[in-house]
């Protein structure tokens, strides 16, 4: 384990859960992190409150404000950098980001997105999960590249698709364990277990070539 708690910066644009269990693991001692800000494309992100609820720094850079996504994630990267993070969390965080933001933080960026990857990359999973007659959903997180949800999965969590599901039954299902796979690779990346390297993800220096599968029973990180 490194010797000082890992600094991250979390990107959020709406809701907040998977903020709300970082914040928990680390105030209970889980994650080896120091939150140094919450930062929103959006002003009324109900994250944002979670955030000034644990005295965490909340920074809006509102999306709408900016003519191009360049000048946007300009304004973004500039907002971070002060704060030297080690590691970009993207938590619920609503925005395709320009290579240049991308290559910046290229190694130091991590994703969750609420679907088996590589299927079911982009918007409204759930729905087309239970369209496509599914048997098998999940979550996954991922180093962050140009490729949209595309970069090399670290781990995965699998859910079984009942009969009678709803996207918001499925959806809450999933929901309840990317909290705990975000905070185990989260750790992963305090305790230097994790890095990518040339685009290879390595895990106890090893190469990484399968994403590692958490147990459904596992809720706390190892
Ligand atoms: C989560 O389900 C996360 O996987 C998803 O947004 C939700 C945010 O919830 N992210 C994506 O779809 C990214 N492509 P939260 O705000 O309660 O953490």
């Amino acid at each position: 384990m490194s010797q000082k708690n890992l600094p991250v910066v979390v990107l959020v644009s709406g809701r907040g859960s998977n903020l709300q269990s970082i914040i928990d693991a680390m105030q209970d001692g889980r994650l080896d992190i120091d939150i140094q800000a919450v930062i929103s494309n959006r002003p009324r992100a109900a994250a944002l409150e979670k955030a000034r609820q644990a005295g965490l720094d909340t920074i809006t850079v509102d999306h709408t404000k900016f003519s191009s996504r360049e000048e946007f994630d300009q304004a973004l990267q500039e907002t971070i950098d002060p704060y030297q993070p080690g590691l970009i969390v993207l938590a619920g965080f609503m925005r395709i980001l320009t290579p240049g933001f991308v290559s910046h933080y290229h190694g130091h960026m991590l994703n969750i997105h609420p679907s088996l990857l590589p299927k079911y990359p982009g918007l409204e999973t759930h729905r087309r999960v239970l369209e496509n007659g599914e048997k098998k959903h999940g979550a996954s997180i991922h180093f962050v590249t140009n490729e949209l949800d595309g970069g090399p999965v670290v781990s995965q969590v699998e859910v079984d698709v009942l009969e009678n599901d709803t996207t918001d039954s499925l959806a809450a299902r999933v929901l309840e364990r990317e909290h705990p796979l975000y905070c185990q690779a989260i750790q992963w990346i305090a305790e230097e277990k994790l890095k990518l390297d040339n685009g290879q993800v390595l895990f106890n220096g090893k190469p990484l070539n399968q994403p590692r599968i958490m147990s459904t029973k596992q809720q706390s990180p190892t």
